[in-house]
């Protein structure tokens, strides 16, 4: 009897390959708007007649940015993205990819090709993001009816954008946080809970690459001009 489980080589292959692309390791990098940044590949001797490609997209990395190969034992460069090509350096020895001065529309997928008879392929996501604005604390009573004026609700609020998110901390403990993905201009967190033994709030406006914090100053946000402390919300 043959075993059920008996494959075809060839058979075997094709499977093989499709694992292969379908596990092709994608390395995620976050960078921050106006960096040099270089697109490690880990390699050190990458043979010194390899033809060397570099390919990018917002989407997939379908359009050629660099092309570099020997011709009659000439190293030949090219790099053809009209936006990117001023700002790109690769390294033959590594294979790596420096972009100078990186903006948020360079985000997206690159990918590596490097041919020597075989042909090896090395895929990156890159995340690029502007500094986090600095959060802005007010009271949000002095907004409500004369009858809320005399209390105070701070109010903790920061410009949003990609992967922005907004935190209050009672000293290094976060007690709240938000983030939305939505394209509100604004994120908004009232602090909720107020310790009157304590010690520093801060709000903490943070994104993957950068963060800024404001201190809640309570004195200038919720004393009444008779030096009182107004009621907490
Ligand atoms: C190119 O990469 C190699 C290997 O990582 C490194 O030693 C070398 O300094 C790099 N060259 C430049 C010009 O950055
Ligand atoms: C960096 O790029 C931005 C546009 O993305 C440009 O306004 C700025 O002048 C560039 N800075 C340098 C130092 O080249
Ligand atoms: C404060 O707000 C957070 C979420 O914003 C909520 O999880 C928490 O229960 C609130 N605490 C109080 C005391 O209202
Ligand atoms: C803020 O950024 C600094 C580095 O700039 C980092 O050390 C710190 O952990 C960050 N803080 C938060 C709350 O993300
Ligand atoms: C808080 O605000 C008051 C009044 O504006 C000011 O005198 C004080 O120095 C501030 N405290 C801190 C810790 O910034
Ligand atoms: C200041 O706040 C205290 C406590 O809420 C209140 O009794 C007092 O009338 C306030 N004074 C002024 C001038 O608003």
């Amino acid at each position: 009897m043959f075993s059920e489980y008996r494959i075809h080589p060839a058979l075997l292959h094709l499977l093989y390959c499709l694992l292969c692309s379908a596990g092709e390791e994608v390395v995620r990098l976050q960078e921050l708007e106006g960096n040099t940044v270089t697109i490690h590949t880990g390699l050190t001797g990458v043979q010194s007649d390899a033809h060397i490609l570099w390919f990018y997209g917002p989407e997939n990395a379908d359009i050629k940015i660099v092309n570099s190969q020997i011709i009659r034992g000439e190293i030949i460069t090219d790099y053809y993205s009209e936006r990117l090509r001023d700002r790109l350096q690769l390294n033959r020895t590594s294979g790596s990819l420096t972009i100078r001065n990186i903006s948020r529309e360079d985000s997206g997928v690159y990918k590596l090709h490097i041919i020597t008879g075989s042909i090896s392929v090395w895929s990156f996501s890159v995340d690029v993001y502007a500094p986090v604005s600095k959060p802005v604390i007010r009271n949000q009573a002095e907004k409500r009816s004369v009858s809320l004026r005399e209390s105070c609700s701070p109010l903790c609020s920061v410009e949003n954008g990609k992967d922005v998110s907004l935190s209050w901390y009672e000293e290094k403990e976060r007690i709240s946080s938000i983030s939305s993905s939505d394209s509100s201009e604004h994120l908004y967190l009232p602090l909720n809970k107020t310790n009157p033994d304590c010690c520093a709030y801060t709000c903490v406006a943070a994104n993957p690459v950068s963060n800024q914090t404001t201190q809640l100053n309570i004195t200038e946000l919720c004393y009444n001009s008779t030096g009182r402390l107004k009621s907490l919300f």
